[in-house]
This record gives structure tokens, sequence and C-alpha cells, in this order.
């Protein structure tokens, strides 16, 4: 077996032993300020069909790899390719973003700033945002001559996102400029999303209400720097489900209407992702079993399903069992308050990410699990 097979293998049994929720919401356009956790690698793919007004029916791909550099740093590579029915296919450019997270501390509003250089034709079909003028007509151009018109972009967002009661609320402001010549375009998106429940289940499940987010997002074009405003622009309201299954894959849909004359009709898009948690070390050596006897057979509810979260949120930094590895230390040590702090906030230039897109019952929950280890501190549960 040559040595790429091999990687290939240890990897696939990492990402299996170490499964961690793809977790951005429910949205496919608005971003949240979640930022991905250090050292994760979530490979993603989208995928949006529609069918503008005189024109062909499309599917627009997007391939996505997505890295945690550091807790207020994200970096993402999109490789993006259509299909057109009556015309054909082609690979319509790649998309290089990285996303900042300005504050260190979590506040009622959370400031990401987000910055992306595109390189793609007009022939690029994956929608993930709408700018300027953009309208259907742009669609409907045959690839024959959309894909030969190159465009190389820079792209700006503002992310801010609030976190409150098991809700979420995004809001993105986007200027997109054209690096050679082309006037600025503006476009917007905001979101709204929240879990089917706040509490988690202490058993392992699938379809469980938890595990299902439900939102709406709306988004369109705000004109450009000479013409801004509303006139001639698309928008869409979509409404959206994300579906976290216990295995790490998150499933996503959304349809998508057109509410101006300018938008396409109808946007279904769908989308599959998952996250290899700790991807560097999960190529360096061989994980642990994956399934192992629950030594806290005799939990409280709460406590187990606290264990359950622990297990799939911070097990990869914190070890299973909570008892610290490598920079990430014990947590249960800390006191109850610090605990909440800490995951509310994270500790952001030291690795240690936000938890505050967990629901606060969630956060609880872990904590009620790691208190039992902190009790237990002098008879040993191993
Ligand atoms: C990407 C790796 C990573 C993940 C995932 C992670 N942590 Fe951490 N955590 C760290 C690091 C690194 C530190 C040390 C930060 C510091 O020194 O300020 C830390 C610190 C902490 C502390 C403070 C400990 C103390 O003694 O001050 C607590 C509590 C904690 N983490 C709990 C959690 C919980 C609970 C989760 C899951 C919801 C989690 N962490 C997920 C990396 C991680």
């Amino acid at each position: 077996m040559n040595a790429i097979h091999l990687r290939l293998r240890v990897l696939l049994l990492a990402a299996l032993a170490w499964p961690a929720p793809a977790a951005e919401g429910p949205f496919f356009i608005t971003y949240t300020h979640q930022m991905e956790e250090p050292g994760n690698l979530e490979i993603a793919t989208r995928e949006v069909m529609g069918k503008p007004e005189g024109g062909n029916r499309f599917f627009g791909i997007t391939n996505e790899l997505e890295y945690g550099v550091q807790a207020w740093w994200t970096t993402e590579l999109y490789l993006e390719g259509q299909a057109t029915s009556h015309d054909g296919a082609l690979f319509t450019g790649y998309r290089w973003e990285n996303r900042f997270r300005l504050l260190p501390h979590e506040h009622w509003i959370n400031p990401v700033l987000y910055v992306e250089f595109e390189n793609i034709n007009d022939a690029n079909r994956s929608l993930l945002e709408v700018v300027g003028h953009d309208g259907q007509d742009g669609l409907a151009s045959p690839i024959a001559i959309a894909g030969r018109e190159k465009k190389r972009e820079l792209e700006a967002k503002l992310i801010l996102g609030s976190n409150v009661r098991g809700w979420n609320i995004s809001e993105n402001f986007i200027a997109e400029k054209n690096v050679r010549h082309a006037p600025f375009e503006f476009g917007y998106a905001v979101g709204v999303s929240r879990p089917l429940a706040l509490a988690a289940r202490p058993e392992p499940c699938n379809i469980c209400p938890e595990n299902f987010q439900a939102g709406l997002e709306l988004y369109g074009g705000l004109g450009t720097h000479d013409g801004f405003g509303l006139r001639q622009t698309s928008h869409y309201l979509a409404p959206t489900m994300a579906w976290q299954t216990a295995s790490g894959a998150t499933f996503k849909v959304s349809p998508g209407f057109g509410i101006t004359g300018q938008s396409a009709g109808f946007l279904l898009r769908v989308a599959v992702s998952y996250e290899i948690s700790q991807f560097a070390r999960a190529l360096r050596k061989q994980p642990k079993q994956a399934v192992r006897p629950n030594p806290y057979d005799d939990l409280e509810r709460d406590d187990k399903a606290g264990q359950k979260l622990f297990r799939r949120e911070c097990a990869s930094c914190h070890g299973e069992d909570a008892q610290g590895m490598g920079h990430a230390p014990a947590p249960a040590s800390a006191s109850p308050g610090e605990i909440l702090r800490v995951l509310r906030d994270g500790s952001m230039r030291r690795g240690m990410p936000s938890f505050s897109h967990l629901p606060e019952q969630q956060r609880r929950q872990i904590l009620s699990w790691l208190k039992t280890l902190d009790s237990s501190a002098t008879t040993p549960h191993r």
C-alpha cells in the first residue's frame, strides 16, 4: 500500500472516530459569526437549481474546504462548476475566502470581517451572493459566451451575528468590486434561525428535534456605487432546514422564492457537509477506538446529555473523558461560572473557540456533566 493510500485510510478512520457537527446554522447565503473551530476541516458541497425566464434549467455546483486556522480566523476555498440543460457543463472558477472575528469576547452583536478573492467566469451559477443589479437575464446567457467572460473580483462583507435564547440573528452587508473596472456593487443577506429543541436528549439520536434547525433568510442586491438602491434588483426569501446526524454529517435544504420581477422565480438549494475534527492531528496518528464502553451509565438525564455533547463538541481538543490534551487543560477544574463564561466567550487568542451558538441549555448540560467529574475526582471512575 503506498503512502497516499495509507494516509487516505487513516484520514477516513479519523473522520469516523472524530465526527463533529458542521454548524453554521441552516443558512445557505447568510453568514453567522460562528467560526470554524481551530484545527477542524469541513468538507461540503452545495447545489442550486433554477430556471430563469427565457433560459434553460441550470445546476450550480460548489465544493468547499473550510479550515479553522485560529479561533478567530477561518479560511475557505471554493471550487465551482455548473451544468445547463440543452447547453453544457463547465468549471466556472474558484474563490478564496477569509473571515476574521473582530472582537475577542461574545457581545450582543458580534462583528466578523469577510474578505474574498474570486476568479470566476460569467457562466458561474453558484449564486453564493446576489449583488448590484444581478438578475435572471444574467442567468440565461449561453455558456459559450458567458464562459469566456472572466471576472476577477474582490468582495468584502461585514457579518453581524447575535445568539439570543437559542435564536441566531445574522445580518451581512456586501461590497463587491471587479479588480479592473466597474463600480462597487452592493448586496445584503439577513437570516434568523433556531434549533427545534434547545436541550439535548441523553441518548445518541438522529431523528430528534435538537438535531434540526429551521430558519428563514432574505437576500438581494442593493445596486451599485452609481445607482444605489432597490431599483431593478433581485431579492429572494428562503425558508431553510438543516439536519445534523449523529455521524457528523449535516444535510440542508432550502427552497427560495424570487420576490421581484428581476429575480429568478424559484431556486432550490441542497447541501451536505462533513467536519473532521483536529484534521492535522488525525493525519499524524492513528485515532482511538470510536466506540468505547460508557462508564457513566448511571448518570442523570442532563449529565448524560452533557457527556454526549462534550464528546461531540469538545473531546477532540480536551480528550474523551475531559482529562485534558495538549494545550487544552482538563476543563472540569475551572469553577462553574468560569466554565460558562469560557463557553460563551472562548479564549480566542489561545485556541479555545466560543460556543455561543450552542443553546444555553446545552452549555449547562455540558457543565452539569463536567461537575460530575469534579465531585468524583477522589474516586476515579476508570
Ligand atoms: C479547538 C480546540 C478546543 C475545543 C473544540 C474546545 N476547547 Fe476548551 N480550550 C481549548 C484550549 C486550547 C484552552 C486553553 C485556553 C487558554 O489557555 O486560555 C481551552 C480552555 C477551556 C476551559 C478553561 C479551562 C481553565 O482551566 O481555565 C474550559 C472550561 C473549556 N476549555 C471547556 C471546553 C468545552 C466544554 C468545550 C466543548 C463545548 C471545549 N472547551 C471545546 C481548546 C478547545
